[in-house]
């Protein structure tokens, strides 16, 4: 059932209507950005090659392109369209493309860091997708995923939340035991209301 809510219902949602995915975080007053830049923390110094999934409408992903050597993949044509456009504005590079995250057009250890904020949660194979980002990253490299879910504290809100997502068609998951299962070393924080939001960062070995 959820793999049909985001092939039919949010794969055009986000192509067609992405200009409003912004419009939807001004209305909430930018917390979903505030909570997607938490992200920046466990990043490595400036210059290092860094890969964002699901990248979305790009306001990360521009704010990234001034410090580090970018790539990204979205599946959404109409987001990849508005992420060029917004880093064209700010005379910003980076190499773009339409495409999955189970099958990412780049070599074995090309990257430093592969990124996704808040769309680990929509891919149906969860595993294959991070197999993918593990083989993409250099021995050393890390793997960053912030994404919704529930809190180590069993805390109501972040549980009620939690359903509330999986109605909407999303997978929430534990991203520590599929990156432990892939030989990652684990840093995990949680934040947000309710602590409901976390960042996952794996680490692979050198
Ligand atoms: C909820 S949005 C998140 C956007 C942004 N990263 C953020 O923090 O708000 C999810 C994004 O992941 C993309 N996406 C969903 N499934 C994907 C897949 N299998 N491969 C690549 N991108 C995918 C969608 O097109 C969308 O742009």
């Amino acid at each position: 059932m959820r793999e049909r809510i985001q092939r039919h219902f949010w794969a055009p949602a986000y192509d067609r209507l992405a200009r409003l995915y912004d419009a939807v975080d001004w209305f909430t007053g930018n917390t979903t950005h505030r909570l997607r830049k938490r992200a920046l923390r466990y990043l490595p110094p400036s210059g290092s090659r860094l890969l964002e999934i699901g990248f979305g409408s790009g306001r990360l992903h521009l704010e990234l392109a001034e410090r580090y050597a970018m790539a990204g993949l979205d599946r959404a044509p109409g987001m990849v369209c508005l992420t060029k456009r917004r880093l064209a504005a700010h005379g910003r590079r980076s190499s773009l493309c339409v495409g999955s995250a189970y099958a990412l057009p780049w070599p074995d250890g090309h990257f430093d860091v592969v990124l996704s904020t808040f769309a680990f949660s929509a891919f149906p194979d969860a595993g294959r997708a991070l197999d993918e980002m593990v083989r993409v990253i250099r021995p050393g490299g890390k793997v960053i995923i912030v994404d919704a879910g529930e809190a180590a504290d069993g805390n109501l809100f972040a549980r009620l939340l939690a359903r509330l997502w999986e109605l909407f068609g999303d997978y929430m998951r534990d991203e520590v035991v599929l990156m432990e299962a892939r030989g990652l070393a684990i840093e995990r924080e949680e934040y947000g209301p309710g602590r409901c939001v976390h960042v996952v960062v794996g680490t692979r070995p050198a």
